[in-house]
């Protein structure tokens, strides 16, 4: 019998039932990781889940001594018993959940209950072989020292609906499991009156449970139904290296406060959403889909490009980052408002419809990727087509340099000349943007403070150089190009070479001199280089004319730092571009000039 070690002290209780029964030592679970989940970021909600610690004995094959069900008993009364007898907790306050018995154990949910209402996330659970008790776990709080609100609500469930469906984006869902009233331990020590409410969109790929305060009517956490949308992709802020793409998974890398319904709102919660659709060829093969957004098939290198693995996470790969350009994008301006790509705007001004479409693996055509933008409100479309250069077919949807690169065409289309799409015509307006969208791929794939090199599609070429004429760099032994280049030059992609290369070395100084701030993906008001580059960059867009020339294009950018930063960045910007020869005194005729300001000190001296 146990009841000798019944004792008012329920913690102390524990530890004696410890070195008394236990074979296995008690595994006490120490860390955050084990106590709160992943944190829940609906629209206007973010809440984490909590669980009290649990303690989790086991027994070995003996099963704990001097406690044997008879196995004519019910499984609800022995379970109680024990946990009762265990724990010292009165009857009134334990309640029996679920069990069952199979062929060789029987299973018992017990929960904790208090003035009549159960606790949500404070539970037990006894595993017996035949008669024998072979585990014990509860997360049960101390009834004694715990304190309690009313548990009669002050805030009713029914009026918070509408806030509550708005807030977490998703319906109320009526049955079966109701609205109800419960406990919920919270990881303060507390002890809070619930409302478990269930919220439910499938569409999404939404399914909570909320725990809403029925004093104060607020969410203080839930549960998530549905599990976590992950993307096995190449690494957004990476280019594959010659020997192929290297693969990480992203869980859950939607934010919900620049993609306010996620990324997943089509009904067939496949690689189609708000921001963007990606699917194979005339999509005889369908996009892929997964009722729980895990999106994990591996790209095989040693398979063809066009095997069902490799399709499937190719558009993975295609949809992750064409949802994290985007995120990126919107929070550096890039917004309803700016012209941007979505289906819903929400109502923030801009025209809607406007999704990207994006076809991967269509064979018309080899060695190259296009991104087509109309003007806001009609669809852009993206293609990534196969390249051949290395004498197998590697496919341009698994090389970020070319994915970032293309997406971002759509962005310096539509923000330059207000969301018109018809102001980078020109070559040399072409040329810029072939730079800028070459420059973006490079900024993301800088990820420290040590500006280095980049060459953009090494892998689709099988070539450290890349598929451009040099490297971008800031060593003119590495890549030599100045403003007076274009002059033999015709080609907008080369162009678009002497532009990126030029803003590699604004960005360079940028950081030489502000310093990086390595959260830049996310925050767009750090302080580093590149934060500001970015800024500088995309404000530019915003502020320049209409088929802008590499001249106007640098004043826009020379402009933007006065509008953001009252131009504290301006003798640097004219040091980097004459560096380049496009200084104070270059003309359309593509001479080069070295001037800076007379007012800018320290002047460039070649
Ligand atoms: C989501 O984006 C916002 C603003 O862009 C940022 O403040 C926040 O930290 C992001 N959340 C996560 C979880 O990354
Ligand atoms: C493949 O690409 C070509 C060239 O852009 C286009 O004309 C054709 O319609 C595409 N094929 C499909 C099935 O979409
Ligand atoms: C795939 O994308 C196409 C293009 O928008 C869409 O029409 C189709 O419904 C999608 N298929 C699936 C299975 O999601
Ligand atoms: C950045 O600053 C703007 C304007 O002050 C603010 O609205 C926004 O929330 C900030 N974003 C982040 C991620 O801190
Ligand atoms: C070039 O610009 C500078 C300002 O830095 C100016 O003083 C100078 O007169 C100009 N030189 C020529 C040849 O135009
Ligand atoms: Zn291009």
């Amino acid at each position: 019998m146990l009841g000798s070690l019944v004792t008012p002290s329920f913690y102390f209780l524990v530890s004696l039932l410890v070195s008394a029964f236990a074979s296995s030592l008690p595994r006490p679970v120490s860390t955050r990781l084990a106590t709160h989940g992943r944190h829940i970021q609906q629209r206007n909600v973010r809440v984490q889940p909590y669980f009290p610690r649990s303690n989790y004995y086991t027994y070995g094959s003996n099963g704990v001594p001097h406690h044997a069900r008879s196995l004519e008993r019910p499984l609800h009364e022995d379970a109680l018993e024990f946990v009762r007898k265990t724990t010292g907790i009165e009857n009134g306050n334990l309640g029996y959940h679920s069990g069952y018995d199979d062929e060789h154990s029987s299973y018992a949910y017990i929960k904790l209950f208090h003035n009549g209402l159960p606790f949500v996330n404070s539970v037990a659970n006894i595993a017996y072989k035949q008669e024998r008790v072979v585990s014990f776990g509860h997360s049960f709080i101390d009834l004694k020292t715990a304190i309690f609100p009313s548990s009669v609500p002050t805030v009713d469930w029914s009026p918070l609906i509408p806030t509550l469906t708005e807030d977490l984006g998703a319906r109320f869902k009526d049955k079966p499991q109701g609205p109800y009233l419960a406990w919920f331990a919270m990881d303060n020590g507390g002890v809070a009156l619930v409302h478990v409410i269930q919220f439910q969109d499938l569409d999404k790929a939404v399914w909570l449970e909320a725990y809403v305060d029925a004093h104060s009517g607020k969410v203080i956490s839930a549960t998530n139904f549905v599990s976590d949308a992950s993307y096995t992709a190449t690494g957004f802020r990476t280019q594959p290296p010659l020997s192929g793409p290297t693969l990480e998974t992203f869980t859950d890398p939607a934010n919900l406060t620049v993609s306010l319904s996620g990324w997943h709102t089509s009904a067939t919660t496949g690689t189609a959403g708000n921001n963007a659709v990606v699917f194979f060829d005339s999509d005889t093969l369908a996009n892929e889909t997964s009722p729980v957004l895990n999106f994990n098939t591996k790209y095989d290198p040693s398979q063809p490009v066009d095997s069902p693995n490799n399709i499937e996470a190719a558009i993975t790969n295609v949809f992750y980052v064409a949802n994290m350009v985007h995120d990126f994008s919107y929070r550096y301006g890039f917004t309803e408002q700016a012209f941007n790509f979505q289906h819903d705007n929400f109502g923030k001004g801009g025209m809607a419809g406007d999704e990207i479409h994006i076809q991967i693996g269509n064979t018309t055509e080899l060695n190259n990727a296009h991104f087509q933008t109309g003007p806001d409100g009609e669809t852009g479309t993206a293609q990534f087509f196969y390249f051949d250069r290395t004498g197998s077919l590697r496919d341009s949807s698994m090389d970020n340099s070319v994915v970032i690169h293309e997406l971002t065409h759509g962005i310096s289309n539509r923000m330059t000349g207000g969301g018109s799409a018809r102001c980078l015509q020109a070559t040399e307006a072409q040329g810029l943007s072939e730079g800028w969208s070459d420059m973006m791929a490079d900024w993301m794939f800088q990820t420290s403070g040590t500006t280095v090199d980049m060459p953009m599609g090494i892998y689709l070429v099988g070539g450290t150089q890349g598929i451009r004429m040099h490297p971008y760099s800031t060593n003119t032994a590495v890549n030599p190009t100045t403003y007076a280049w274009l002059s033999g030059l015709e080609e907008e992609h080369q162009f678009g070479e002497v532009w990126a290369n030029m803003l590699h070395g604004v960005y360079a100084d940028l950081v030489a001199t502000r310093g990086y701030s390595g959260d830049a993906l996310i925050n767009p008001n750090g302080s580093g280089g590149n934060t500001m580059f970015m800024h500088l960059m995309m404000d530019g867009w915003a502020l320049q004319p209409c088929n802008p020339t590499f001249i106007t294009a640098r004043d826009a950018m020379i402009q933007a730092d006065e509008n953001r930063y009252n131009g504290i960045n301006r003798c640097l910007l004219w040091k980097a571009f004459a560096r380049r020869g496009l200084g104070y005194n270059a003309t359309e005729v593509y001479v080069d000039d070295s001037h800076v300001p007379a007012d800018c000190p320290n002047g460039y001296t070649p």
